[in-house]
């Protein structure tokens, strides 16, 4: 399996309904199949179906709608641009690599601007991507895998350090935000030994009671801090992203 569970569920499911309507195509029970699902179940099926990022998701081949999510934030705040070196985290199952591909160049599809980088690193094996290049499975927040991104990154440094990243959730929202602050916390630690003076930091959070001490981390290593709910993100979800831009450098450094 290269997916994570959110977009897995998007594929899985996705293929179940297809199964399910071959199935009412041959025994005409459609009634009955839908009756015999879970409440809950029958919630996420409507909501799937009505959702317009999954249908555009779709008919974009992006391998999951939160794709939009980047594309969105990106046409707002000028995130991505083409030349630039991407760091990717928690990139499986691969839609935020296909954006920044796209944006940075970073296949050479437009031969008249400049080529970038994109890495893209996760616990998950991801499918393999033209204009990638996937450091997987790797946990971020092992030393052993910041040194390979180091040199696996063209000058050893990112332009743009981005984070989807997220833990397993457990349900328990206070917990599972503690865990995903502490995530992002790690990730900034890296920051100075990999993101270029200037360079740009995303990184998704739950909102929770610790978000202030990640940004405060932020405000101190970054000129410019912005709170970001991007549409295409769920309004019932806790889910927010952290952009900060204009990186201070490292002190002393660069
Ligand atoms: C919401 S998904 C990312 C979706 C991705 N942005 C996309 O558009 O396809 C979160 C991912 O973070 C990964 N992840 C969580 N903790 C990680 C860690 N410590 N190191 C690397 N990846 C991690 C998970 O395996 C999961 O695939
Ligand atoms: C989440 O669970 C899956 C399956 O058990 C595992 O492969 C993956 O590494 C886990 N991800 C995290 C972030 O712990």
């Amino acid at each position: 399996m290269w997916c994570q569970p959110a977009c897995s569920l998007f594929l899985t499911r996705s293929l179940k309904l297809v199964w399910a309507s071959l199935q009412r195509q041959r025994f005409h029970t459609a009634g009955s199949r839908y009756k015999s699902r879970t409440g809950a179940e029958h919630l996420w099926l409507t909501r799937h179906l009505r959702d317009p990022f999954v249908k555009a998701a779709k008919v974009e081949s992006y391998r999951c709608r939160s794709a939009f999510k980047l594309l969105e934030m990106n046409e707002r705040h000028q995130i991505l641009r083409p030349g630039l070196r991407v760091l990717d985290c928690g990139a499986a199952p691969g839609a935020w690599s296909q954006v920044a591909v796209q944006r940075v160049n970073a296949a050479g599809t437009d031969p008249s601007a400049p080529v970038g980088f994109v890495l893209g690193v996760d616990l998950l094996h991801i499918f393999p991507l033209e204009g990638a290049t996937f450091l997987c499975p790797a946990d971020v927040t092992d030393p052993r895998t910041f040194r390979k991104i180091q040199e696996l990154l063209p000058g050893g440094r990112a332009d743009v350090i981005l984070s989807d990243m997220a833990p397993n959730a457990t349900g328990i929202r206070s917990l599972d935000h503690d865990r995903l602050i502490s995530l992002c916390l790690s990730l900034l630690d890296m920051v100075p030994e990999v993101l270029h003076p200037r360079g740009t930091f995303l990184c998704k959070t739950w909102a929770g009671s610790q978000s202030h001490r990640l940004r405060k981390r932020l405000t101190e290593e970054f000129q410019n801090i912005r709170t970001v709910k991007p549409e295409a993100s769920r309004k019932e979800s806790s889910e927010v992203y952290l952009l900060a831009t204009q990186y201070r450098g490292k002190p002393g450094g660069l």
